[in-house]
């Protein structure tokens, strides 16, 4: 698939799009509400770079930010998530197909997980966009498995054996850390691959301006009571190297 237009490519952390602002051709800097949108050309596409910081309304405010500024045809947000799936590991790749928000709940009114007014739980994300990704995850993990490059945190983070999954991402204001929280999330969503604090307000926002999007994520931890020192070692030492290596082929593949 082209995308002549403009491209917003987001994360939450500065760690995790580090990589992709050192690769950025910046032809011009915007500051606003505490965020620096780079706009420039990444590996031959016209793009948006900014971080939303963490959490829903960091994200929702964000997006809507990037699309009253710029002409916005295309939004993808990269970055880790806590897995739920139990045959998830470190190293894998989620690519959002749908996305819920776990932490809404405006019953009597409307059903558990409604947005109210959008009559919908589930948010889609676009299917062109999701495949491409798709294609372009399975190929930077091939070249992880076989580069030199990657030899050190292939060992260090036993990432030999990374697949790529497609399904349902939630989100929510909330980072899981034990074990029974994640089980009951898991109890409660059985169909949840990973859980981060973002994607589905993205989701959200982009639906309803129109906007097509996608959510590709990096496991990063198994939300259990290990969770923050692995986020926080994965996020230090690979998150950025994910993300630049995804959306680089992803972007290259467009030419
Ligand atoms: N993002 C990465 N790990 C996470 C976790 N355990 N909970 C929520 N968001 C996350």
């Amino acid at each position: 698939m082209t995308c002549m237009g403009l491209i917003a490519i987001m994360s939450a952390m500065p760690e995790e799009n580090a990589g992709l602002l050192r690769d950025l051709s910046v032809t011009e800097s915007f500051e606003a509400g505490k965020r620096t949108y780079h706009r420039g050309l990444l590996y031959g596409q016209e793009v948006v770079l900014v971080c939303s910081r963490w959490g829903k309304v960091a994200a929702a405010a964000t997006v809507a930010h990037l699309l009253a500024k710029y002409p916005i045809e295309e939004l993808i947000f990269t970055g880790v998530a806590g897995a739920v799936a139990p045959s998830l590991k470190v190293g894998d790749v989620v690519i959002g197909s749908e996305l819920l928000q776990h932490d809404l709940d405006p019953r009597p009114l409307f059903s558990r997980y409604e947005i109210p007014l959008l009559g919908s739980t589930h948010l889609k994300a676009d299917l062109e966009c999701t495949k491409a990704l798709e294609h372009a995850v399975v190929e930077f993990l091939s070249h992880l498995r076989t580069s030199p490059e990657w030899a050190r945190s292939r060992a260090e983070f036993a990432l030999d054996e990374a697949r790529v999954r497609s399904g349902l991402i939630v989100s929510g204001d909330r980072f899981f850390q034990s074990l029974e929280e994640i089980s009951r999330l898991r109890n409660e969503l059985p169909d949840a691959l990973c859980v981060e604090m973002e994607g589905a307000a993205v989701a959200q926002v982009c639906t309803e301006h129109g906007i097509r999007f996608s959510v590709v994520r990096t496991i990063s931890d198994a939300g259990d009571d290990n969770a923050h020192q692995d986020f926080s070692r994965f996020i230090q030492e690979v998150a950025s190297a994910y993300s630049t290596g995804i959306v680089r082929k992803l972007l290259e593949g467009r030419r």
